[in-house]
């Protein structure tokens, strides 16, 4: 993962071995490319998804990719884990290296995972101020009253972390199941929620992020990439929080 920007001159004075002020000389001589077009400002901005070539030899040259995963319970949303299957176990290393997870899901809740290489996208999509919202489906042991939408609604207070909830939305569908639409991502959050109620979850699957609805076609521990029109929807939702 890297969201790492770098300056043109410094960038090849690392991978190159040779003085940044040498660097001028290169540029001057039309000896490197920048995505394709002649480069001729050493202060350059560089990012992890530029490609970079300097006399032919190709110094860096990475697509960023943005993949939607249906997490089946029972894997884990972790780099590594001794005891269980993790998300990144169900993908193809090989065509699609180094992503990490941009919002985590519980080992028994299901769902849309993002997973990305792109650390400037996840960051964007993660970060509380990003008030892209969640939505999930939860089956609950017991019946479901409007008590549970108001206390939702109105944000419930968690000594542990000593911060009250955002508001969250809660639609009752039947007398237990709901939808619920949340905004942050706290430790077991839905779970605790209902657990003010008494009443355990039996089951949690997250079907949208922001715009993003998981697709139908997936099973669960199917992937794709997303598409250009999902990706550029999500986009915009991530700017508009900046
Ligand atoms: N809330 C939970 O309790 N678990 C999740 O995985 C996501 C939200």
């Amino acid at each position: 993962m890297s969201s790492k920007y770098s300056r043109l001159d410094r960038f090849i004075s690392k991978k190159l071995l040779i003085k940044r002020g040498n660097i001028r000389l290169l540029l001057a001589q039309q000896r490197v490319q920048v995505d394709g077009l002649n480069a001729a400002d050493a202060a350059q901005r560089i990012g992890p998804f530029n490609q970079v070539i300097v006399d032919n030899i190709v110094l860096q040259e990475q697509l960023p990719f943005y993949i939607m995963l249906h997490k089946p319970v029972g894997v884990v949303c972790a780099t590594t884990d001794p005891h269980h299957r993790t998300v990144l176990d169900l993908i193809d290393n090989s065509a699609y290296p180094n992503l990490h997870i941009a919002g985590r899901l519980d080992l028994n809740t299901s769902g849309l995972v993002l997973l990305t290489n792109d650390g400037k996208w996840s960051k964007g999509l993660c970060e509380p101020k990003s008030n892209i919202d969640k939505t999930y489906q939860v089956e609950l042991e017991h019946n479901l009253n409007s008590d549970y939408v108001s206390a939702f609604a109105e944000g419930m207070y968690f000594s542990y972390e000593d911060l009250t909830t955002e508001p969250a939305h809660l639609e009752i569908m039947t007398d237990t199941t709901a939808l619920v639409k949340l905004t942050q991502g706290r430790y077991h959050q839905i779970k605790r929620m209902f657990g003010r109620f008494r009443n355990p979850v039996k089951s949690l699957h997250r079907f949208a992020i922001g715009s993003l609805i998981l697709c139908e076609d997936l099973k669960p521990g199917e992937y794709r990439p997303l598409n250009d029109t999902e990706l550029a929807q999500l986009n915009v939702q991530i700017k508009q929080a900046r």
